[in-house]
């Protein structure tokens, strides 16, 4: 099993390889045989290396989830930007650091002692020594998170640490990875093979982070869910813009997919961008924006 790594400039940890299929959504094209279907979609995949894939969204798009099967599926690292500011909110909680203090913030990031594992099957996250990867998901991270997220030298530092995880992963054992976050396909990593923002309706994104939370989408679990989801998107969409797509970027709707649908819709967008090249994005209902494939009539 992988252990850690040093997110500055730490090597990203392999993957466990590819494994598994399933169906692909509605309005996803390939071949009717589900066998032929999987060989089709990973074949050029497969050979593809390095391949960077850059995957952002808002709370509840379901981007943590299918970025980590995708990684899995195509033997890729995996990196979750958002669980590295959740572990500096975390240790700025520890440490008493006034939240409202940006310079605080700044001053705790330059000693900010993490680690990041890229194994998709088990990416944990220390800081230190200690392993922070069940405390990080508590609700008083959650909500203080965007406070930490919005300092200017926060953003730049984490900026820097990602792109050396991802840079490590594209000349590692796995040569390659999935980074997901909310700035990830603009600012992060713009040079990414497969650029892909996957988005949701309000109402599925909520009934989804309910069950995660509360394991019930009943009306008060989606109400208990409402603010800390809506808010902490507003705050966030103030330093960072991942509501809509930018030039280039595919746009996933998973309102309608189930989990398994969006991993497979994502695995046919990667197929496509990479057999086709950059403008030839895939055909679907669930992709907004995808230019015709080359050579389609106009
Ligand atoms: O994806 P998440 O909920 O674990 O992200 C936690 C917070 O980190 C989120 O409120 C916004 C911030 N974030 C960010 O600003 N940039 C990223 N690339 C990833 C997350």
């Amino acid at each position: 099993m992988p252990g850690p790594t040093d997110a500055a400039p730490g090597a990203a940890v392999p993957g466990p390889g590819v494994s598994g299929s399933g169906v692909p959504g509605p309005g996803v094209p390939g071949p009717a045989d589900p066998a032929a279907r999987q060989e089709a979609l990973s074949a050029p995949v497969l050979a593809r290396r390095p391949l960077v894939i850059a995957l952002d969204g808002p709370s509840g798009s379901g981007k943590s989830s299918v970025s980590r099967a995708v990684a899995t599926r195509l033997g890729l690292a995996y990196l979750d930007t958002g669980a590295m500011y959740r572990a500096l909110c975390w240790s700025c909680l520890e440490a008493g650091v006034d939240l409202s203090d940006e310079e605080a913030i700044a001053a705790h990031v330059r000693s900010f002692p993490l680690r990041m594992g890229t194994d998709p099957a088990a990416p944990g996250v220390w800081v230190g020594s200690r392993d922070v990867g069940a405390e990080i998901r508590e609700t008083r991270v959650s909500s203080a998170v965007s406070r930490v997220a919005r300092v200017g030298e926060v953003r730049a530092e984490m900026r820097r640490l990602q792109r050396a995880v991802i840079d490590d992963a594209r000349h590692g054992e796995t040569r390659g990875c999935v980074a997901e976050g909310r700035d990830i396909t603009t600012v992060v990593a713009p040079d990414a093979d497969v650029r892909i923002l996957l988005t949701a309706s309000e109402e599925a994104r909520l009934a989804r982070r309910a069950r995660e939370v509360h394991g019930t989408d009943d009306a008060s679990a989606i109400s208990a869910t409402r603010d800390q989801v809506l808010g902490r998107d507003a705050a966030d969409s103030a330093v960072t813009s991942f509501l809509t797509a930018a030039d280039g970027v595919l746009e996933l709707d998973s309102s309608a997919l189930d989990f398994e649908q969006t991993v497979q819709a994502v695995l046919v967008a990667v197929e496509r961008t990479i057999c086709h090249g950059t403008g030839a994005g895939p055909a679907g209902p669930e992709f907004h924006n995808a230019p015709a494939p080359v050579g389609s009539p106009a």
